[in-house]
């Protein structure tokens, strides 16, 4: 199992250490244009393993080649936001970017899985979908992993209980417009409707709806990125170990949720074909109208990107 990390910035040299760390591949390319940092970085972690009992073996480097016949491809590469910025401003600097990373990687691993974590999310997804041409089980964003742990994390605080035992997903876009489900959201198996009101589920939807910003604006120069590589690595683990666990992945519709031509972040089991079937759950007439709000925002981001040179 060969893994790449594009991107040896903050989430793809963390995503590149937890891979490593836990042994889920063989050999891990972390990849970067800048030059000396993933060398330095890779050789860092791999001097990390004997200490960690990990046989991975990480190595950085600017070429492409070196990243040839990986299983996996994990695209972190682009600019991360700064305090007062959406993750939409970031759009036609990252489709240059994410597109040329994808169009290069593919040249070299045609086969592999595309994870993708770079934003504006659910449109980097579309790019890596239209420039590799390759099936969409094969291309996954991670957004709906991170969204729904951040949803986890703030329930768990106000209950003061194991964040293990919350149960829940969030639906959308990565964005602003993300849909979070308290609906489908339980405590070991008890609805959350019964053990808090309803204002503080307001607020908690809310706080994960802003999460990212959150961190932006306590970090200033740049994004977050413990929670984001813990959740992309997830991702893989489920495929390399055919888990077929239900995660919230953005991946390209095709009727599902009565939507077409764009992606967005919905349940899917992930199993050793990587997408192995999208979850179509019954949403009530305002929920599905929140997804479509939210489908149509990244819709209006692809369409933006007809107009651009990337
Ligand atoms: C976040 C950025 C990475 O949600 O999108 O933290």
């Amino acid at each position: 199992m060969k893994m790449t990390v594009i991107g040896a910035g903050n989430v793809g040299a963390t995503t590149a250490e937890r891979i490593a760390y836990s042994e889920l591949a063989h050999e891990v390319v972390l990849l970067d244009i800048a030059e000396g940092v993933p060398q330095g970085k890779g050789l860092d972690m791999f001097e990390a393993m004997p200490v960690l009992a990990s046989d991975t073996r990480v190595r950085g480097t600017n070429n492409y080649e070196d990243t040839a016949n990986s299983n996996f491809v994990i695209i972190t590469a682009g600019l991360a936001r700064k305090p007062g910025m959406s993750r939409d401003d970031l759009l036609a600097a990252n489709a240059k970017i994410v597109g040329s990373c994808a169009e290069q990687a593919f040249k070299y691993s045609p086969n592999a899985f595309y994870i993708v974590v770079s934003n504006p999310l659910d449109v980097m997804t579309h790019v890596v979908l239209q420039k590799t041409g390759l099936p969409r089980n094969r291309v996954l964003g991670m957004a709906g992993v991170l969204d729904t742990a951040r949803y986890r994390t703030f329930i768990a605080m106000e209950l003061n209980v194991s964040v293990e035992d919350i149960q829940a997903f969030v639906l959308g876009g990565h964005g602003d417009s993300m849909v979070p489900l308290p609906r489908y959201t339980t405590v070991a198996g008890v609805p959350i409707s019964e053990l808090m009101p309803q204002d503080r589920i307001d607020s908690i939807v809310l706080r994960a709806r802003n999460g990212g910003i959150e961190i932006v604006n306590f970090l200033k120069t740049g994004s977050a990125y413990y929670a984001p590589s813990a959740s992309a690595v997830q991702m893989v683990e489920c495929i390399v170990k055919d888990k077929r666990r239900i995660l919230p992945c953005a991946v390209a519709l095709n009727g599902e949720y009565g939507l077409n031509n764009v992606v967005v972040g919905v349940p899917v089991k992930v199993g050793k074909n990587g997408i192995e079937e999208i979850f179509e759950i019954t949403l009530t007439p305002d929920e599905q109208a929140a997804l479509n709000a939210s489908a149509d925002d990244v819709k209006a981001n692809i369409a933006k990107l007809a107009t651009m040179d990337y």
